[in-house]
């Protein structure tokens, strides 16, 4: 078989060495692959105006897979100040290159599995019935609608004046916003289309029947949010009747999921909801199996067939420029393990986990997170794994 070529898009902070360290476990494990390097993030933002070059944007679509760090984003005006000075007259605006691949590619689809390790010393505990100490084990995969919706960014302050007057043509606009000035008033849309609603169901009714998931649950809030969570509850409903009777569909309003959340998260398979709804599940679940340490993620166009797969947690900045990096790196290897399982090496995928969850067993490397210290330099010193060090036991198992 011919080598692929992934696209490794290291990104800012510690994205740069969770990167390169994922890519030593895929060495280790016979993953043959080339890598080449995608450009992508702050520096980029500040020397060339573009944290999302369209040499990048080339290299994916060739070449289809990457993966990818973290990026550091910051607020509009922040990020203007930070830019060259030459390109400051330019009038450029800066935006997340993150939500640029996402919409650039249409990965519509995004999923994050939350899975207990045992022996992890972060799993969530809950008090039992008889008042003894329970640890369920979390198995959720969490499909997330990942262009539209609240995130998909059509929105304005003071909207212009043709947007303000449709609004005012709706009566509850009218009788409740409609006394404010127009500069006063701002305006965040929840669009959903039919089309990418049917595909976030269809990925997660197919991901529960490929992987024996007792059920999916949509979590949205239907009974409030009725035109956006309100047609995606229907069309859960009639896709759950014609094409998986076998698969209960079950419903959550986000809030309410989100006290639940400890209650009974071993009772939750498959759970699929939009944007942002998504978003915020899937944090909720991370809290429960090791946060941002552990969250992976994965996001793809099952037309095109280009994915991008990429850990949670940001480039945590005050960790960046430790001479020894601290970070936890499971969470990079489990998007390296998910990309394997999306192009087609899930025997590699699997050796992988086996080895991860066997050096969290075992307990005797363990990144500073799992020891619930405090982040700072002198971790290791004190007996916390760092980075390398954690890769470099992965390695070992393998
Ligand atoms: P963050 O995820 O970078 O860090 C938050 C905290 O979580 C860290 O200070 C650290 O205590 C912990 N943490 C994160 N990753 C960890 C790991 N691998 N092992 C152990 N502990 C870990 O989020 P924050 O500080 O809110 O944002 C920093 C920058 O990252 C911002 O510029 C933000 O915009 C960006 N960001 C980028 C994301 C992306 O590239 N997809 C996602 C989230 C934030
Ligand atoms: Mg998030």
């Amino acid at each position: 078989m011919s080598k692929r070529t992934i696209v490794a898009m290291p990104g800012d902070g510690i994205g740069k060495v969770v990167l390169q360290e994922a890519i030593r476990v895929l060495d280790a494990a016979g993953f043959e692959a080339e890598y080449v390097n995608g450009d992508i993030g702050w520096d980029f933002w500040c020397n060339e105006g573009n944290p999302l070059p369209q040499r990048t944007l080339d290299l994916l679509e060739k070449h289809k897979i990457g993966l990818f760090g973290a990026i550091t984003s910051k607020p509009k005006d922040a990020a203007f100040d930070e830019l060259s000075p030459a390109l400051k007259e330019k009038n450029l605006v800066y935006a997340s290159p993150i939500v640029g691949l996402r919409q650039h590619f249409g990965l519509d689809i995004c999923m994050r599995p939350c899975l207990t390790y045992k022996g992890n010393p972060l799993n969530f505990i809950r008090r039992g019935r008889d008042g003894g100490v329970e640890e369920p084990q979390v198995d959720v995969v969490i499909f997330r609608q990942n262009t539209e919706g609240l995130y998909g960014g059509v929105e304005w302050s003071d909207p212009p004046q043709q947007v303000y007057d449709a609004l005012m043509t709706h009566p509850k606009f009218r009788k409740n916003f409609g006394m404010h000035p127009k500069d006063e008033v701002s305006v965040s849309t929840r669009i959903f289309t039919k089309k990418y609603t049917g595909r976030i169901l269809r990925a997660a009714f197919e991901h529960a029947k490929k992987y024996g998931y007792k059920s999916v649950t949509l979590c949205e809030k239907p009974n409030v949010i009725r035109e956006t969570s309100g047609m995606m509850y229907k069309m859960a409903k009639e896709m759950q009747k014609a094409d998986y009777p076998q698969i209960p569909l079950w419903n959550t309003n986000i809030d309410a999921q989100m006290m639940w959340l400890t209650k009974n998260p071993e009772d939750y398979g498959v759970i699929v909801a939009g944007n942002m709804f998504g978003d915020i599940a899937s944090d909720g679940f991370a809290g429960l199996i090791g946060g941002l340490g552990f969250a992976a993620s994965a996001q793809f166009n099952p037309d095109s067939g280009i994915g991008v797969f990429e850990p949670t947690h940001g480039s945590a900045p005050k960790y960046a420029d430790y001479a020894v990096s601290i970070v936890n790196p499971i969470a990079m290897v489990e998007s390296a393990c998910m990309m394997l399982d999306f192009i087609g090496e899930n025997d590699r995928a699997k050796h992988i986990r086996k080895a991860v969850a066997d050096v969290v067993s075992e307990g005797k490397v363990r990144t500073y997170d799992m020891l619930k210290m405090t982040g700072k330099a002198d971790v290791v010193e004190k007996g916390a794994a760092s980075t390398t060090q954690m890769a470099d036991a992965i390695i070992a198992k393998l």
